[in-house]
């Protein structure tokens, strides 16, 4: 095993399950009803039966048509639930509709600017309808691919759902992606329609979204209609026959819309990832096996009940926001609570005033979100009444242990149990997660769920313990990707071939000897800034495309807050001269490129960066230098003076 994956973190603390909390858990109570006794069991039971245990799940939903196989596993290929027909919508709206829960609020909407809106299911369920009725008029059908590009408005939601319930594709783009990015993605998607909004306020700052699209629209030719929710009234330009008005075309639409009848595999959407090439990766996932799989983490891991205020504050444009904001919850028949804006607007007291307020009872979010609350103070949370949490959560880094103690105890009032969940965009669903039984160590995303068979390998594929290697998954899951939009090849090389038979997350991670996982980072090149992945292929192709730059190497280096961010290096072409101006015109390039996330925190400029004679950029070196370290063997590099060059630039 290489140095790279050993692990450092050895953490002994350890806080035992409330016994009062495991006895009300929906887990419990599942357990009781299947004559389960403990933790233990429920693992041995679950993973010596999946399709038992899945099969259990998956008739807690409501089927058009039952399905008549529960799983079809030809490695690396997994059908779930086939033969059934079913619609993820039907179970998150309409079968709600027809219950007590018809008049629930199912979205407590806040905006950065404080004005509260309220969304029931019914309410919710009429404007689905409507806007599917307008994408059919605007010539959308089954298997379509739709691009959304909106912000954290309520209109986010609606049109995801108004797509499934037709059985179009929706495909979310992050709203702090800018143009390329987005056309990027439309493009791969070959999207028809495009749904945005003129613009959103972002600490107080006015985002211009429509203006985005209409820099890079005349590059996607595939779309036909952008509909446009006027959302702050920005003055946007609007082209005759292509342009419309959300509330001009709602407005003429009904409230009643058949949900379309769809094969248990048909796809729900596709969501892009960073992947290790400069190329992202159109994660697809479908719609029976996803439903099932959230629905069921959901109600086991952060055990929502009728009386709880579920606040998942993640963005709708990544993974976290469609498994736990859009579908989960409403499958669950929930009432989220989503907020607008970022945490610490207008002062980093804005997140538990809102918790106050609203009474939220199971929160959900980042560590670099903790972390920099751990850099404000607890003064912050002491102003807040926090006593209606019950649950936290964690998710999209490792968190360190002193941010989870800090989060346990400011955030938690020492009693919350924090459900670190370990999972990714393919995954859909958590996957090594802490139930409302673990005993929790700080740092440690705890064991696999029900069913999953995760386990830490070396490099020949060898299970190993104590020591960090490669984070597998051995077995299907219903909620798995099925494959990557336009690039099955693709699919089976990147995460199917390394080990024979074994998912590859690219993560590393070690077990410990009671079956713990601690979750390590990224082995590949792709960075996790602020729980955001970002290749570091990506950021370099933005970085050469601006006419100064010859070469980059971009790689991650390691930051208090943020968990990583971006270091580049650049090479500029012989007539260009290194200047303060132009790093600070590299940073906007990128950002305009990819988005504010992706923009370098360091840009060193260099001569030359270490390569091997076959002309490979060794990153290795690039790291070890960025964080100071030793650069180890350097005899296989063509040009070892540029070592220098790299301490100069740091
Ligand atoms: O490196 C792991 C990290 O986030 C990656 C997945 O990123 P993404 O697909 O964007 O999904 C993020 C939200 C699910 C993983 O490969 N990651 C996610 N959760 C954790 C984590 N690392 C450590 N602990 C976690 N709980």
């Amino acid at each position: 095993m290489s140095k790279d994956l050993d692990t450092l973190l050895k953490e002994e603390r350890e806080f035992k399950a409330d016994p009062n909390l495991i006895d009300q858990s929906n887990i419990k109570q599942w357990m009781n009803s299947h004559d389960i006794n403990d933790y233990e069991e429920l693992l041995e039971k679950s993973n010596e039966n999946i399709e038992w245990f899945w099969n259990e799940m998956a008739m807690e939903m409501e089927w058009f048509k039952p399905y008549k196989q529960i799983l079809e596993w030809e490695h690396p290929h997994a059908k779930w639930f086939l033969d059934g027909k079913f619609n993820i919508v039907h179970n998150a709206l309409d079968r709600h509709i027809k219950t007590w829960r018809k008049n629930k609020v199912a979205y407590i909407w806040e905006g950065e600017d404080g004005s509260v809106k309220k969304l029931t299911y019914f309410e919710l369920y009429r404007e689905v309808n409507r806007l599917a009725n307008a994408l059919k008029n605007m010539g959308v059908k089954k298997g379509d691919r739709v691009s959304i590009y909106l912000p954290m408005i309520l209109e986010l939601p609606i049109a995801m759902l108004a797509c499934a319930k037709i059985g179009a594709i929706h495909s979310v783009v992050f709203s702090g992606f800018w143009a390329k990015a987005f056309q990027e993605r439309a493009n791969d998607a070959k999207v028809k329609v495009a749904i945005t909004a003129d613009g959103f306020n972002r600490r107080g700052k006015t985002i211009e979204l429509k203006k985005t699209v209409d820099m890079v629209i005349d590059n996607i030719p595939s779309i036909e209609k952008i509909l446009v929710v006027e959302n702050i009234g920005l003055e946007v330009n609007m082209e005759e026959g292509r342009d419309l008005f959300w509330s001009d075309v709602l407005k003429k639409e009904i409230a009643i819309c058949e949900t379309e009848e769809l094969d248990s595999e048909d796809p729900l959407f596709i969501l892009y990832t960073s992947g290790t090439t400069g190329k992202p990766k159109g994660v697809l996932h479908t719609h029976a096996g996803y439903a099932v799989g959230t629905y069921t983490t959901l109600k086991f891991v952060f055990d929502l009940n009728d009386q709880d205020i579920w606040w998942c504050a993640a963005d709708v444009g990544w993974i976290t926001g469609h498994s736990y904001i859009v579908y989960a919850p409403l499958l669950m028949g929930a009432t989220s609570f989503i907020f607008e804006g970022t945490p610490d607007y207008p002062d980093p007291g804005r997140f538990w005033k809102m918790v106050e307020e609203h009474g939220v009872s199971v929160f959900y979010t980042a560590p670099t979100t903790i972390r920099m609350f751990m850099k404000h103070g607890e003064k912050w949370p002491q102003k807040y009444d926090l006593t209606t949490l019950r649950i936290l959560g964690s998710v999209g880094e490792p968190i360190n242990p002193e941010a989870w103690v800090w989060y346990h105890k400011n955030i938690g009032n020492h009693k919350c149990p924090i459900m670190d969940t370990w999972w990714q965009t393919e995954t859909g669903m958590h996957i090594i997660t802490p139930l409302p039984l673990s005993d929790l160590k700080p740092g440690s995303a705890c064991k696999p769920f029900p069913t999953i068979q995760a386990d830490v390998v070396d490099d020949d594929g060898n299970s190993i313990v104590g020591d960090g290697g490669h984070l597998v998954l051995k077995n299907p899951w219903p909620s798995m990707f099925r494959t990557l939009y336009g690039d099955p090849e693709r699919y089976v090389e990147a995460y199917w071939s390394k080990f024979p038979g074994m998912y590859l997350s690219g993560d590393v991670a070690r077990k410990d000897e009671e079956g713990y996982f601690w979750i390590q980072g990224r082995e590949d090149d792709v960075l996790n800034v602020a729980g955001h992945r970002i290749s570091t292929a990506e950021v370099e192709s933005a970085l050469v495309s601006h006419p100064t730059v010859a070469e980059s190497a971009v790689v991650g280096r390691p930051d208090i807050l943020k968990g990583e961010e971006i270091a580049a290096f650049v090479v500029l072409k012989n007539e260009f001269q290194a200047s303060p101006k132009l790093k600070h015109q590299l940073r906007e390039h990128v950002r305009e490129f990819i988005g504010p996330i992706a923009s370098p925190a360091f840009i060193g400029f260099v001569d030359d960066l270490p390569k091997t004679r076959s002309g490979k950029i060794m990153r290795r070196v690039i790291k070890a230098r960025v964080k100071k370290e030793d650069v180890g063997d350097i005899s296989t590099l063509s040009n070892p003076e540029s070592v220098d060059g790299l301490d100069k630039a740091v």
